[in-house]
């Protein structure tokens, strides 16, 4: 039998497509970033496709660059079957630092290809070097002869943008002033005005709003309830826009999925507004003039998913893993997420040479610099009986960074779906094994893992640091400088070629070939799927707020 059948389905799910064709390429990557019309729902619907787009010519470099695949390796059943059985201490040994690297130059060189539109390397989801990623991860697994089934998943991102903000509050600017993410702009972005109005409790009752609340600008409490909430009832009172107070800041927080009743809605720190707090308690109706300002933006884009698993193996027992193929707008994104991306294809690779028992099912997800989208996606978008084969979840998010510790999510099988805490022992024992230090950090939301869990999956992963600092127990545990974030490059620019550490990442991309090939072997001793044979109700988006307090980068409460 020959494996090679890219049109075989998995049907793991209605709208996943096989392997993109030619002219399908040609369609969805031939809009210009702006235009949403195109491959939102022709992916989906195959019979239905428009009329091709125009082809501007800048556009069309990358399906020159696109290989022939006449040659391919094809692998027969029987070839298969003299592989050796998955040993994982020959896998990781086939892992090396020269394999990392030189794909880090490629993906480098495909987000230089944003250069002439974003005026810097980026790999931001609607940018011709996300586009060229997925391109390159697709193009990549093709080159392995059939071993797995390539399939990709459009769907629909919001990609939002905050331009500028401001705020006077009494005649007086506050000093610390953020803007949430995905707030819609003031009306034709020109300012409003009101006077500052303090909404009771936690503003996540709309009885929580006095009644002269409309028409002027509320100013809320942080808490209770998640920062989309308190703007929508806000919306609904009628106030012109919300202002969120924190004893901390600045909040670093995202009104997550615009339902339409948002308004526009900053961020300050509660001492900078003690003053006016104190006074409205005591004089509700107090006039505080108030004028807030926002320019930003909330669209949809296209983008997609990438979703590889092996011809053989048991279907029924699935092991995933999965990484985002994005990166923020700042930069290109090498540690934050490359090195993930790129140690699951060098693992998928070297799995070729042996065969497997169970399974296993690589994801590049896209969009989780936008709020974990295209994971989530995936995740929600399961039927049931898919959901159910799927045995664990491991996320691998920043397997490089410079500063590094090593990191093992803190997951476990109470809180967590059971498996998830197995999974962490896995982890540990692994640097236990080593002779490796690790330290154990929140499992509380901030990457791809998020939708799995609230699906039900067991989850876990490990990383190696963004934006924390590194103290002294952590320095003497892990070495590298104290004072300093563990990637003093994250989420910006200088995320490049020199910022790995490829020594973390060597050893961690041992470990997710061990991870892979452990489970691949057998779940021997691993929980079984809870629910299995039950018709339970999926938890649906609302169950998030609930679990975990961010949505990848950003705070939801
Ligand atoms: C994005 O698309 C969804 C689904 O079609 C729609 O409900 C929503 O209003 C759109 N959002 C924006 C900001 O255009
Ligand atoms: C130092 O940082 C680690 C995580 O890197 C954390 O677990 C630990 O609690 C911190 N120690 C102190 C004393 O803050
Ligand atoms: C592990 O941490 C201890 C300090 O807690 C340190 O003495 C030791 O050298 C570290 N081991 C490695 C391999 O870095
Ligand atoms: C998890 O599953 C194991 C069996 O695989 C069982 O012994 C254990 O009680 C379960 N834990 C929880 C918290 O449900
Ligand atoms: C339900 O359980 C039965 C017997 O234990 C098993 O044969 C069947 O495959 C299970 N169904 C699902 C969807 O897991």
């Amino acid at each position: 039998m020959k494996i090679f059948s890219l049109a075989t389905s998995l049907a793991i799910l209605s709208t996943v497509n096989a392997f993109p064709t030619l002219d399908l390429w040609s369609k969805f990557i031939a809009p210009s970033p702006n235009d949403d019309s195109i491959f939102i729902n022709n992916l989906a619907d195959p019979q239905n496709e428009p009329a091709p787009a125009p082809k501007p010519a800048e556009e069309m470099v990358y399906i020159e660059d696109f290989e022939s695949f006449d040659n391919l390796d094809i692998i027969d059943e029987t070839a298969y079957k003299k592989l050796p059985e998955i040993d994982t201490e020959q896998l990781q040994s086939l892992v090396t630092k020269d394999a990392l690297r030189s794909r880090a130059e490629t993906l480098f060189s495909l987000a230089e290809k944003s250069t002439g539109k974003y005026g810097h390397p980026t790999r931001v989801i609607g940018s011709p070097g996300h586009f060229a990623t997925v391109h390159y991860i697709l193009r990549e697994l093709r080159k392995l002869g059939g071993y797995y089934n390539i399939k990709s998943q459009s769907f629909k991102a919001l990609d939002g943008r905050v331009n500028s903000y401001s705020l006077l509050i009494d005649g007086v600017q506050p000093k610390t002033l953020d803007a949430l993410q995905l707030t819609p702009p003031t009306p034709n972005k020109a300012p409003v005005h009101g006077n500052l109005v303090l909404v009771l409790n936690s503003g996540c009752s709309l009885h929580d709003y006095p009644s002269f609340a409309k028409d002027n600008i509320v100013l809320v409490k942080r808490g209770e309830c998640a920062f989309g909430e308190k703007s929508r009832n806000a919306g609904k009172v009628g106030a012109k826009a919300a202002i969120i107070y924190d004893s901390n800041g600045p909040l670093q927080g995202t009104l997550g999925t615009p339902e339409g009743d948002e308004v526009p809605t900053l961020a300050v720190v509660e001492k900078e507004v003690a003053h006016y707090i104190e006074q409205l308690q005591k004089v509700p109706t107090h006039k505080f003039e108030t004028t807030l300002y926002v320019d930003s933006y909330v669209r949809n884009i296209s983008t997609l998913n990438v979703i590889a698993e092996t011809a053989f193996g048991d279907h029924d027992n699935v092991v995933s893993l999965g990484a985002h193929s994005d990166s923020v707008g700042a930069g290109p994104g090498i540690n934050d997420d490359g090195s993930g991306t790129i140690s699951l294809l060098e693992v998928a690779k070297l799995l070729t040479k042996f065969k497997v028992n169970n399974a296993v099912r690589f994801g590049w997800w896209a969009a989780e610099e936008e709020g974990l989208l295209g994971s989530e996606y995936y995740a929600n978008s399961l039927s049931k009986e898919e959901n159910a084969k799927i045995r664990l979840f491991m996320d691998y998010d920043m397997m490089a960074s410079p500063n590094y510790e090593y990191e093992v999510y803190d997951a476990n099988n109470n809180d967590h779906p059971n498996g998830s805490g197995d999974l962490k022992d896995l982890y540990v024992d692994w640097y236990k094994q080593h002779g490796l230090n690790f330290t154990f950090v929140p499992f509380d939301g901030r990457s791809d893992y998020v939708g799995f869990i609230n699906n039900k999956i067991p989850a876990g992963g490990i990383a190696t640091g963004a934006e924390g600092v590194k103290n002294k127990s952590s320095k003497e545990k892990f070495g590298g400088e104290e004072n300093k974030w563990f990637d003093p490059c994250y989420h910006q620019l200088c995320d490049d070629l020199s910022n790995p550490s490829y020594e973390a990442w060597e050893v961690n991309t041992k470990l997710i070939a061990h991870s892979v090939a452990v489970y691949a072997k057998s779940f021997a001793g691993f929980p079984e799927r809870e629910g299995k044979n039950e018709t339970e109700a999926k938890v649906q988006q609302s169950g998030l707020d609930d679990l975990f307090m961010r949505r990848g980068d950003r705070y939801i409460m």
